[in-house]
């Protein structure tokens, strides 16, 4: 069976050089901080371009989480937030006590819509969580105009896209920016790993002492934190692959231009209502194809022949996360006194594509040709 991200591929071709690294860490009884984690940060800082400070933390859920709380968000504070993405920026506003705000998204690009940002900010908006949604850029030029007109400021939540760039690196765009090194992400590592940037000196700092335990110094705790920290055995892990992801995402471009002429194709001859429609990845931007996502008129009919060919799909993400019913209490009808339910509403776009969104393998280690073949 193909598998959907081939991590073992991807162990296997660079097997020397993780092993050693692998045993440096665990003979040199450091294991929390210290020269891997110090290395690996100033690593990804010069990845970025140098301008940006690096701080690591234990997972992407927790630098979103991070990253709110040093922009001191407090119950009553609004976030806008995509309706569909992964759960954790809505979460992470929620966990904080603060209310998301859903905002709808471009259904070519899929990325966060400016003009439904525009129209959900209220007197309680306090920021913007921006999605690079599958490994593409959001639209950062016109959320910025937006941010700077009503003093909003920006986290970019890069969880996917470590390594996409538009005329910048992804990553440097938000007030805040995170990642993700979830094994499975772009940029993974072998458990569960994050990291914050800022080129604000200010917020470094704050960032820096709230993932550990708000202090500066040992046992000063000038702020109540949390305990989030990457270990060194994961650092280790991220600096091999560091050094191999740009070759990687030329690989993961050239498997994306090979479904894209396949499903061009396929177009060409489907019947009506059976159309493939790939995420639409605007001029200029490199994404990183965290996965290979399209849109399929008819899922339920696109489902039948991957399972045929045997080829493995993930649908990411099957609801608008405005329906998932943790976030039922935020509903504004709901305030109101009447539950609002899908049905009763115009469809938004993250409704219509989270019926119709599904995903292909894509990483540098999948056979994509071997993919085509199959659904040929
Ligand atoms: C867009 C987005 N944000 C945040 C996260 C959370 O990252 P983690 O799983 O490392 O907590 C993910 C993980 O899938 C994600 O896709």
């Amino acid at each position: 069976m193909i598998p959907f991200v081939n991590l073992t591929g991807q162990r296997e071709k660079y097997r020397f050089e993780l092993e050693k690294a692998e045993r440096e860490v665990l003979d040199s009884g450091c294991y929390i901080g210290g020269h891997e984690v110090e290395s690996l940060e100033k690593e990804l800082s010069d990845y970025l371009g140098g301008a940006t400070r690096t701080i690591t933390c234990a997972s992407g859920t927790d630098a979103l989480t991070i990253a709110l709380m040093a922009m001191d968000l407090r119950p009553g504070d609004e976030v806008i937030v995509p309706d569909f993405t992964f759960i954790a920026p809505a979460e992470c506003v929620a966990f904080l006590g603060a209310t998301p705000v859903f905002a709808d998204i471009n259904p070519e690009t899929l990325q966060i819509s400016p003009k439904s940002v525009k129209k959900e900010i209220g007197p309680h908006t306090k920021g913007i969580i921006a999605v690079n949604l599958f490994g593409q850029c959001a639209p950062f030029e016109e959320l910025r105009e937006i941010a700077r007109e009503h003093h909003l400021w920006i986290i970019e939540d890069s969880a996917q896209a470590f390594g996409a760039r538009t005329n910048q690196m992804a990553c440097t765009f938000g007030d805040i920016s995170i990642t993700s090194f979830y094994p499975s992400k772009p940029l993974g590592c072998y458990g569960d790993g994050g990291a914050l940037f800022t080129a604000r000196e200010d917020l470094a700092k704050k960032i820096r002492m709230i993932a550990n335990h708000g202090s500066a110094g040992r046992y000063q705790h000038k702020i109540a934190g949390m305990n989030s920290r990457l270990d060194a055995l994961q650092a280790a892990v991220l600096r091999v692959k560091l050094r191999h992801l740009d070759e990687e995402l030329a690989v993961r471009r050239q498997n994306a231009a090979k479904y894209d002429a396949f499903f061009a194709e396929y177009n060409r001859t489907a019947a009506a209502g059976e159309k493939i429609i790939p995420q639409k990845i605007v001029a200029g931007c490199k994404c990183t194809y965290a996965q290979y996502t399209v849109l399929a008129e008819n899922r339920e009919a696109f489902i039948q022949k991957l399972n045929d060919a045997s080829v493995p799909y993930c649908i990411h993400y099957p609801s608008a996360l405005q329906y998932q019913p943790c976030f039922a209490r935020f509903h504004k009808e709901v305030l109101g006194g009447i539950v609002w339910t899908e049905a009763d509403h115009p469809d938004p776009n993250s409704v219509k594509v989270s019926r119709m969104a599904i995903s292909l393998p894509i990483c540098a280690f999948t056979n994509v040709d071997e993919i085509i073949e199959k659904l040929k």
